[in-house]
């Protein structure tokens, strides 16, 4: 079996999309690394912040994992804060440790938003298909989520379980 990784760019560790993620990764026994805990900079054009924990986290996950899942909260429409500084940081990868951004070529990346209703705007993924395209990742699909009540519905839980068997042959 493929090795999987969900990253979660949520700015709780126990949150809406913790619950999402701890769903999905005990069903299908697929390791989590929580942004949240991160100590990970806003890309500087000095590389001011090389001491940080990106490099040490991005290196682990490209020498490790096949497959890289981002699970974000929708926040003003978009990703995450934390984890746009994340991929922010992966420009790190072009212009100076360009042979651990070279190993991100062909691997499989997959997203799952998560907010508190059914209606994800149109364009939410766009980011994610052309950083795949641009890091020529294969782009696996995505699915949006919803907490209500502090819980995953049933119909959530379906969809979830509907896309990852979609992509159980990456994970
Ligand atoms: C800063 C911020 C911005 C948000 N913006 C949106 C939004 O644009 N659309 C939306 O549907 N929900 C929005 N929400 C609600 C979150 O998407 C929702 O509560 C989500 O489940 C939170 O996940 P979390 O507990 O992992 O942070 C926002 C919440 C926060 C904290």
């Amino acid at each position: 079996m493929k090795r999987s990784v969900i990253i979660q760019g949520s700015s709780r560790s126990h949150g809406d999309t913790s619950k999402i993620v701890n769903y999905i990764a005990t069903n299908n026994n697929i390791d989590v690394v929580d942004l949240y805990t991160k100590n990970i900079g806003h890309y500087d054009y000095d590389y001011k912040n090389e001491g940080d924990d990106f490099i040490g986290l991005i290196t682990h996950i490209v020498e490790t994992y096949d497959t890289i899942i981002f699970a974000t909260p929708v926040y003003w429409y978009s990703m995450s804060g934390i984890l746009k500084v994340f991929f922010d940081r992966i420009s790190d990868l072009i212009r100076i440790h360009k042979d651990t951004g070279r190993k991100l070529r062909g691997k499989n990346m997959a997203m799952i938003s998560c907010s508190n209703h059914d209606d994800l705007k149109k364009g939410f993924s766009m980011p994610f298909v052309e950083s795949a395209n641009y890091l020529s990742m294969l782009y696996l699909g995505d699915i949006h989520t919803y907490i209500e009540s502090d819980t995953i519905n049933n119909e959530v839980k379906l969809r979830i379980d509907k896309f990852i068997k979609t992509i159980s042959n990456a994970i």
